[in-house]
């Protein structure tokens, strides 16, 4: 059995969130941002242990167990770490390579050289576009579609030249090997040649950026009317096309309570170039709940857009019921989900061309929410064109259906109430039926999961088998941390001051906001060497090196790690999660900030102090030359603790 790569464990806890998971062995009840249920690992009559969605942690107050969804599972299927993974994997249909070896730094590295060379298409492809020979095609579609030239710069849009290996040449020169080419999606290999060549040609050229503003993949659409009209660079190392949506990086920078969904590239640049600046596209695929998850980090209420056709219409229908399905399942997430249409079955791209923006405003107040749209869907769909007449069958079939999605019975009731008088039948009749369509959808929903486990527990008593033969056979060259096929155990120093906790735990709390140069000079970053124990320093190396702004899995990664070191003597967990839960109660993002901050310095300044007595010690016993190289350090260390205090009384 191969090692499992950080990315596919990082997949896992994404998908599997813990509520889902802790709910198939334990009853929950919500009570404030935390869940709450008997804990199953010891036995008891009131509930001390709890979950909490946001975090993707649980924790029991009555035995001290805690730990994130695979540690759930490691408990409770009596599991080792990578069988609890793959077990997970499983159920959440995450796809788990069976050999192979990627570490943590090994694997971080080939990402971020995938993504120089990403980096480096996209400027080869805005300069072939504003070639004055080579891109006039692409500058004259542009300009057909009306792309002004803030625009194109603002979306960084290029083209892709009519020539086989013009974008390879340039990247090989440039050092990069054939291998770290082909994974980043943008080059095919020849079966004549076997060589390497660009995948894009005579495209106009979209990259796709992450939430961050960095470019993970690219979209090309043809300039003509040649197939297929748009061509994306596929799943790579860096990009998960399901778990991002085009623009996020511009549209979360609103601040907005809402966000919009659209289907397509041209559109979410349309409405950005007309001020709607809070919209997003998916990327040429239907709708998931991962993407879900990520407007849900940023907005309160999503509107989405869908093709006016039939595709654009049955792929509605999925995304709602998928949608209604996550939210179902996910307490943890408080979502509005309206359901917007273009009238005229133009999409919004066209629609605002014709008709302006203020049009477009109205159409956008217009959307739906999902159980009114899913009423008009059932009327629409089943009503006669020519004679105007309900198929009344139909009709009833289908708003049972839908009304079996609603997650609160206010939302079920109100459907089952409109729609009653068009079956002449009463609200109570027509509720009692969707009810029941619902329990039956539960129950094939339970025997698939059923099915699931008794699968995976009986693969996994095999992999049991393997991995034992497997931890009997030691490998001196395999790095003990990433995969541990029993908890690793080290003597290490694991002191750390209250300030030194804290300070962690704000950078945990401020997660991604950290990155935000805007809001934090680097320097402001903590550092390993901040720290004066082991834990602390090997936590902080663990935090900066997955550190890579997805606030989703950030805190349950860590866990991971917490849930094999202590802290003071105590496990790591404890302290960290209560010291996290302390952090997140500040009021907003500033006042985190500033008490982040001061702590970073205070923190800063008594390690300086430490280094000035340890230097204080040695120059009783120095020679003159070692003397002169102390009191150097000593006095920028002095200058330095002057500037920190400054700072401190900035704040
Ligand atoms: P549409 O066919 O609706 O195209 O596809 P569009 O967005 O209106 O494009 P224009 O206006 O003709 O340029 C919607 C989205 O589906 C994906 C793309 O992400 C596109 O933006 N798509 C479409 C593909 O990935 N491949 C295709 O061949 C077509
Ligand atoms: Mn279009």
């Amino acid at each position: 059995m191969g090692l499992i790569p950080d990315n596919v464990i990082d997949e896992v806890l994404t998908r599997a969130d813990i509520e889902s998971v802790v709910s198939r062995y334990v009853l929950l009840k919500r009570q404030g941002s935390n869940l709450w249920g008997l804990c199953p690992f010891h036995s008891e009559k009131t509930p001390s242990f709890s979950v909490n969605p946001a975090k993707g942690i649980f924790k029991c107050f009555g035995c001290g167990k805690g730990g994130n969804a695979i540690n759930f599972i490691m408990e409770i299927e009596h599991l080792n770490y990578p069988e609890a993974i793959r077990h997970l994997a499983g159920i959440y249909g995450v796809e788990v390579p069976e050999t192979g070896y990627s570490g943590d730094s090994v694997q971080k590295e080939e990402k971020n050289r995938v993504k120089d060379i990403l980096k480096e298409a996209a400027k080869f492809y805005y300069k072939s576009f504003n070639d004055p020979v080579i891109g006039k095609p692409a500058r004259d579609y542009a300009a057909r579609r009306g792309l002004s030239k803030q625009t194109l710069d603002n979306f960084g849009i290029g083209y892709s030249p009519i020539n086989w290996t013009a974008l390879y040449d340039l990247l090989n020169s440039k050092g990069y090997k054939d291998d770290e080419l082909l994974k980043s999606g943008i080059f095919a290999v020849s079966s004549k040649t076997n060589k390497p060549y660009d995948l894009f040609r005579g495209r106009l050229m979209f990259p796709i950026f992450d939430s961050f503003g960095t470019i993970i993949a690219f979209g090309g659409r043809a300039l003509g009317d040649e197939k297929p009209k748009y061509i994306n660079s596929p799943d790579s190392i860096v990009y998960n096309k399901q778990n991002h949506l085009y623009a996020m990086n511009f549209a979360r920078k609103e601040q907005s309570k809402q966000l919009i969904v659209v289907e397509g590239y041209m559109d979410a640049i349309a409405m950005h170039a007309a001020g709607f600046k809070n919209t997003v596209a998916a990327l040429g695929t239907s709708f998931t709940d991962s993407q879900l998850k990520l407007c849900a980090r940023y907005a309160e209420e999503v509107v989405f857009f869908f093709d006016a056709d039939n595709a654009g219409q049955k792929a509605a229908l999925r995304a709602v019921k998928m949608m209604m399905e996550y939210l179902n399942k996910l307490t943890g997430i408080n979502i509005r989900i309206k359901i917007a249409k273009v009238p005229d079955g133009k999409d919004p791209d066209e629609f605002i061309r014709v008709n302006g923006a203020d049009k477009f405003s109205e159409v956008v107040r217009n959307a739906l929410y999902v159980e009114d749209y899913l009423l008009e869907r059932a009327k629409n769909d089943n009503t006669d064109p020519v004679t105007g007449e309900l198929d009344r069958g139909r009709y009833q079939q289908d708003i049972c259906v839908y009304g079996s999605w609603m997650n609160d019975e206010i939302k079920m009731s109100r459907m089952a109430g409109a729609s009653a008088p068009f079956l002449g039948a009463t609200q109570q009749a027509v509720m009692s039926q969707m009810i029941r369509f619902r329990q039956i959808e539960d129950k094939k929903q339970s025997q698939v999961n059923s099915r699931t486990l008794d699968r995976e527990r009986r693969e996994n008593l095999d992999h049991r088998n393997v991995s034992e033969e497997f931890a009997t056979a030691k490998d001196d060259s395999m790095p003990e941390e990433v995969v541990s096929e029993k908890p690793v155990f080290r003597k290490v120093i694991d002191t750390a001051t209250k300030e030194e906790i804290d300070l962690f735990a704000y950078a945990l709390s401020l997660g991604s906001a950290l990155a935000d140069k805007k809001h934090f000079d680097t320097k402001n970053v903590i550092r390993p060497d901040d720290f004066s124990g082991d834990t602390l320093r090997e936590l902080v190396r663990i935090f900066l090196n997955i550190f890579d702004g997805r606030d989703e899995t950030l805190y349950a990664r860590m866990s991971d790690y917490f849930s094999r070191l202590t802290i003071n003597g105590q496990p790591a967990e404890d302290i960290m999660f209560r010291a996290v839960e302390a952090a997140d109660k500040s009021p907003d993002v500033r006042v985190k900030r500033d008490m982040y901050l001061a702590l970073l310095f205070k923190v800063r300044e008594s390690r300086i102090r430490l280094e000035e007595e340890m230097l204080m010690n040695k120059l009783v016993n120095a020679g003159p030359d070692e003397k002169e190289k102390i009191n150097g350090r000593l006095r920028s260390l002095s200058d330095y603790k002057m500037s920190l205090r400054n700072k401190i009384g900035d704040l």
